[in-house]
């Protein structure tokens, strides 16, 4: 059956909640960096999955532990039993996490469920309410994580009353933002002090819930400054600071989490997406005494762990370190950043680039003067690349998402960054027409 068959029975029996508007695309197989369809059609995969194929699709070894594991024990709900692989990987994750304090493991099924528990230990812990999070930010769909989440208006619409006491605060964005960058730091620390004195006492205030490379908002990576002031702002009123890894995490920015890009070391570390390949895994990973606040069965999900997917997130671990693919990560971004920055010379349209690792986002813009974001550009880009056997999306209205597989081999990564130029060239000079804006709409 063909992929447009499949897309038309999905249409009738599936919620329209699930998919965000871009390519008709149903995939049959996926392997390293190339995605199939039903049609023998072949992209290469610049979004991994949304930065959970870090290790590419069906990774071998990954897929062999796996297999042994399924012969093995497929499951037994973590609330009744333990097994080998939650202890192994438990002790894996805190060894692998920033933190040189003594810490302890939870686990979930996605980052959603993984955020709503950080926000429950939190409370837990210091028995107090609040929590501050970010404008801008993406956490998940279930109730805790979609009441911290502030960048889609869909996601919200008619779903209230959300979780009370949050409060959301504006994450530095230093190129549009019309200070330098110290000042653009100073100006949010400000904010939250400010929210302080006025509506949200910081005795009240439990945990800081940030991501510490802003990535549905369209890669913001704020500055070291920033992150100082934080970490004093929060230790002065006995706030803890949990980091969202869910995206950034598992050499995603070419370090193994993104917090130790400035020196952060979390009190809650929020891990999801790569770190079982594919499997549904979540995990929150803190100190022993936050950990340690909560007792049964709080923490209780029948399906976590699942020992398939603990034995996938360990082989994940081992192929990121046998492969070095923290190391290509940093390499392959920076080569990629260098690409870019040769592309903006001669397009107009290319406002910045920005990111780490292979967390980069290339924000395009109507002029470089206004900034104001160009997102028919980007959908323009993205199809054309499409077309051509690129799978390239954008986020943030108009940023470019690159985000291919950290295993992605050096042609491909070439082809894929070609096919960009081309696309780039072809909107540019008018060749992709105003009917593709009613298919690519993105979010
Ligand atoms: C930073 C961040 N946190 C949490 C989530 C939610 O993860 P999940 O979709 O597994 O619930 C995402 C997903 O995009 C994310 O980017």
């Amino acid at each position: 059956m063909s992929s447009a068959n499949w897309l038309e029975r999905e249409t009738s029996v599936l919620s329209p909640g699930m998919r965000l508007p871009f390519f008709p695309l149903v995939i049959k197989e996926a392997k390293g960096e190339i995605i199939r369809d039903h049609d023998n059609n072949e992209w290469i995969d610049f979004l991994s999955s949304a930065c959970v194929t870090n290790t590419g699709h069906a990774h071998p070894f990954i897929i062999e532990k796996m297999k042994a594991q399924l012969d093995q024990l497929v499951h037994y709900n973590p609330a009744y039993a333990s097994h080998e692989q939650i202890v192994s990987l438990s002790e894996e994750l805190i060894r692998i996490t920033p933190g040189s304090f003594p810490k302890r493991v939870t686990f979930g099924l996605s980052g959603g469920d993984a955020n709503d528990t950080a926000i429950k230990l939190a409370r837990s812990y210091t028995k107090r309410s609040k929590i501050i999070a970010y404008t801008r930010s993406y956490h998940g769909n279930t109730y805790g994580a979609l009441s911290i989440s502030a960048v889609s208006l869909p996601m919200r619409k008619n779903m209230g009353p959300l979780l009370p006491d949050v409060y959301h605060i504006p994450f530095p964005d230093v190129y549009r933002s019309p200070f330098h960058s110290e000042e653009e730091s100073k100006r949010c620390i400000l904010a939250i002090e400010h929210l302080f004195e006025t509506v949200c006492p910081p005795e009240e205030v439990a945990a800081i819930i940030i991501e510490p490379i802003q990535g549905d908002s369209g890669v913001l990576v704020p500055p070291q400054s920033y992150i100082n002031a934080l970490k004093q702002l929060t230790a002065k009123h006995g706030i803890l600071i949990v980091a969202d890894e869910v995206q950034t995490g598992f050499g995603r920015t070419g370090e193994w989490f993104a917090s130790t890009h400035f020196q952060l070391e979390p009190d809650l570390i929020v891990l999801g997406k790569a770190i079982a390949s594919g499997m549904p895994l979540s995990a929150v990973v803190g100190r022993s005494e936050i950990m340690n606040s909560v007792e049964p069965p709080s923490g209780a999900f029948s399906l976590a762990a699942n020992p398939v997917a603990c034995a996938a997130a360990l082989a994940t671990i081992q192929v990121i370190e046998d492969e070095d693919l923290v190391s290509r990560s940093n390499l392959l971004g920076q080569y990629i950043q260098g690409y870019f920055l040769r592309l903006q010379e001669k397009f107009e349209m290319i406002g910045d680039i920005r990111g780490k690792g292979l967390m980069i986002g290339i924000d395009l813009v109507e002029d470089r003067n206004s900034k104001i974001g160009s997102s028919s550009m980007a959908a323009k880009i993205c199809w054309r690349c499409w077309e051509k056997g690129l799978f390239l999306t954008f986020f943030s209205g108009s940023v470019l998402r690159i985000a291919p597989p950290l295993t992605i081999s050096e042609a491909s990564l070439e082809k894929g960054l070609r096919n960009i130029e081309e696309a780039i060239k072809d909107v540019q000079q008018g060749r992709v027409s105003d009917e593709v804006l009613d298919r690519v709409k993105g979010w």
